[in-house]
């Protein structure tokens, strides 16, 4: 279905194309009209929502602040175009197949201060996406099945961030340092990840758990799985900073298993040489024994022979 512009915007067109005609150069991507399947007010409000679109509507007013594009099939937001819009406040592209933002995608829009990039297949966003964006108060980002990834510093310059909802995407890790730095931020949707409850992600679950909104559970490790993502925060607190890991542990049992080991191997081994040595000792003594009983038994013969000698001694003397 074809929509018509309103009849009231009609006078505001009529103005801009003047103003256009007069001061600005021709370009291909402004015009004064309003886009194709597009509904344009004098409010300056661009409502395209569910036209089957495939591509950025064409034709844009310049001034428009309110631009609706959800529930199409739109796969690129060209810069370009985008960038001329420099007072835009609002901007709904929920619902479409974004699959990327660039850099310089949202460059010029200081004055936005509503973005929605849910219901889309972005997989990843970047360092400097959304750095521009100075006046950003929400920002949802919600149901991206592939999104697993948002750079730490990503929000780091949107000073004026109030609610971020990130929910129903397939975040495990999200480092939030910079996040919660932010002045403003009020609320943030975590809901529906498959957050990973190990010590990568500590931060997170321990500031979740104040904020905890029940449906921030882990999807990792299997242990964890279904578990509270602020619940499990408290235990990873006290695993993650343990000085003493469970390989630890496990060294000083088998340490100990070892020092025990070579203790009774090396008692038995003592007493086995002791009883050896004393055997050997006892041995010798026996020999010593029948030695001296030998030499006593000689030295008494010795003896009886000298006794003899003497009495011939004695003899021969009586004889003298
Ligand atoms: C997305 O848009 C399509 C039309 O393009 C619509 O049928 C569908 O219900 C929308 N989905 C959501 C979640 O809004
Ligand atoms: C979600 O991420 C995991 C890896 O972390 C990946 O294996 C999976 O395919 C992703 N899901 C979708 C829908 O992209
Ligand atoms: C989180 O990001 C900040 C920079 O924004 C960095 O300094 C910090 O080390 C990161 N934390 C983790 C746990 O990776």
């Amino acid at each position: 279905m074809r929509l018509a512009p309103q009849p009231s915007a009609q006078p505001l067109r009529l103005l801009v194309l003047l103003l256009l005609a007069t001061a600005v150069p021709s370009s291909p991507v402004i015009s004064t009209g309003c886009p194709d399947r597009c509904v344009c007010d004098d409010q300056l409000v661009v409502q395209c929502a569910g036209q089957h679109l495939t591509t950025f509507p064409v034709n844009l007013p310049l001034a428009t602040r309110q631009l609706i594009i959800s529930n199409n099939r739109i796969a690129e937001l060209p810069p370009l175009a985008l960038n001329y819009l420099s007072d835009l406040v609002y901007l709904d592209c929920s619902n479409n197949s974004l699959t990327e933002i660039s850099e310089s995608t949202f460059g010029n829009l200081r004055k936005l201060a509503y973005l929605d990039l849910s219901f889309n297949t972005l997989t990843r966003i970047e360092d400097r996406t959304f750095g521009p964006l100075a006046s950003l108060v929400m920002l949802r980002m919600t149901d991206n099945p592939g999104l697993s990834e948002i750079h730490p510093d990503a929000f780091g310059e949107n000073a004026a961030l109030q609610v971020l909802d990130v929910s129903r995407n397939n975040l495990t890790v999200f480092n939030i340092t910079s996040l919660i730095a932010l002045p403003a931020v009020r609320s943030v949707g975590l809901s529906g990840n498959p957050w990973s409850c190990e010590c990568d992600n500590e931060d997170l679950s321990l500031w979740v758990h104040l904020e905890d909104e029940g449906q921030t559970v882990c999807g990792s490790p299997a242990d964890t799985q279904g578990r509270r993502l602020g619940e499990v925060g408290i235990q990873l607190r006290t695993l993650c900073h343990q000085t003493l890991g469970s390989w630890d542990y496990l060294f000083f049992v088998v340490i100990g298993f070892v020092i025990f080991a070579a203790g009774t191997v090396s008692a038995w081994v003592m007493g086995v040489i002791m009883v050896l040595y004393e055997r050997y000792i006892k041995k010798k003594d026996e020999q010593l024994e029948m030695d001296d009983e030998e030499e006593s038994i000689e030295t008494g013969r010795a003896a009886s022979t000298r006794s003899g000698h003497d009495n011939g001694n004695l003899k021969t003397s009586h004889t003298v």
